[in-house]
């Protein structure tokens, strides 16, 4: 895939200070992209968005999504042609814990976005960035997602994001298509690779159990979910937002997800970790948490026949790359040698 036309694009990323929005920057600047952020600041320590220093090679605003003014002034400054809106509170949990912000976040959040790009008159290509989780899901482990089934999350955050879907289908059909921008959602299965220091999510309890030399602690083993390396929704992001600037007619939604043999319950992505890594080990401790999906798979069908896209890394690779990073982030190397250098042999496959 030739994504050459990136090069001196005014590219702007919300929630570049996250773990998706800081390896994402680092492609679009090594494609030679000219970058902008929006993000609040990061909220983890570590943080890959600082270990890679983006503060300084970014031109980044540290506000809140919520602030419509401020990100209205972001936009006017930078004047983007491509917007790929990253910025939410992505955890299940923590939206239990406040469903209002995460709604508020989430969901006007999309909607000041959308505005943004309505008053704009630089933005030809506008991408936003959902999850797996939006749709209406059955519960059955046969059943792999498709991109015209129900919209219906369960939870605060994957209703949010069913929500944010629908805010930015009405923008797209009340506004933007009719200026010639063209649209699209992405709705990428769960993500795992080096530097990413959130909470609960499970790749990254695992780096913190072993760095801490502790068993590794796992609620939902049986759990299956889409896992897929950081890489593969964020080169499928960009391909998608160039392609629709191409064509309009390829502006749409697209699942984002692993083919149906990399989609692997929690246990056998650990066992997988423990093997990678070497001597680690695991084991089961149910906290009777809320509500969490059992089996979801995504159809990566549309993405394949639309574009010829294929993922590149299978699930060994993916957690192979993970280790390889942390390893070399704990010896102390330099973390943006190494995201290069992965972001290179990814590459070579795209
Ligand atoms: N990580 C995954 O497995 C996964 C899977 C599917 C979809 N996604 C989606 O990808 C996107 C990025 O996820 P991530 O894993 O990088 O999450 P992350 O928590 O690492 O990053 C979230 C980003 O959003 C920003 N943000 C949060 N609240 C904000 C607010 N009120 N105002 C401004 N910025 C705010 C944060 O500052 C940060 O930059 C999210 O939209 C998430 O829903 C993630």
């Amino acid at each position: 895939m030739d994504l050459t036309s990136y090069r001196g694009r005014r590219v702007l990323v919300t929630g570049i200070t996250g773990f998706k929005g800081s390896w994402l920057c680092c492609v679009l600047q090594n494609l030679g992209a000219e970058v902008a952020g929006y993000a609040l600041a990061p909220a983890t320590k570590p943080a890959l968005y600082d270990l890679l220093s983006l503060a300084d090679s970014s031109n980044t605003t540290i506000a809140d999504i919520r602030d419509l003014d401020t990100l209205q002034s972001a936009f006017k400054r930078f004047q983007p042609e491509v917007v790929l809106h990253l910025a939410a509170q992505p955890i299940v949990r923590d939206s239990y814990k406040d469903p209002v912000y995460t709604y508020e976040t989430n969901v006007m959040g999309t909607v000041n976005v959308c505005e943004c790009v309505r008053r704009s008159e630089s933005v030809v290509s506008f991408l936003n960035v959902t999850t797996d989780k939006v749709y209406l899901n059955r519960e059955n482990e046969n059943l792999a997602y498709q991109e015209d089934d129900p919209l219906d999350g369960y939870d605060p955050y994957s209703n949010s994001k069913s929500c944010s879907e629908l805010v930015t289908h009405s923008y797209a059909q009340s506004f933007l298509r009719k200026a010639g921008v063209a649209v699209s959602t992405a709705r990428a299965g769960n993500v795992i690779g080096g530097g990413d220091f959130s909470n609960d999510r499970i790749m990254s309890d695992c780096v913190r159990s072993v760095a801490a030399e502790k068993p590794i602690i796992v609620r939902n083993p049986t759990s299956t979910r889409p896992y897929q390396h950081v890489l593969e929704p964020l080169l499928a992001y960009l391909m998608i937002a160039q392609k629709q600037t191409e064509d309009i007619s390829y502006a749409g939604y697209y699942n984002v997800g692993p083919d149906e043999c990399d989609c692997v319950d929690t246990g056998s992505l650990v066992d997988l970790f423990c093997s990678t890594w070497g001597g680690a080990d695991w084991r089961i401790e149910a906290d009777g948490g809320p509500h969490e999906a059992s089996f979801l798979k995504l159809d990566n069908g549309k993405l394949k026949r639309t574009f010829g896209w294929s993922p590149c890394w299978h699930i060994d690779d993916a957690v192979y790359k993970t280790v390889e990073w942390t390893k070399a982030w704990l010896a102390g190397e330099d973390v943006r040698r190494v995201v290069d250098r992965q972001i290179d042999d990814y590459l070579k496959g795209f």
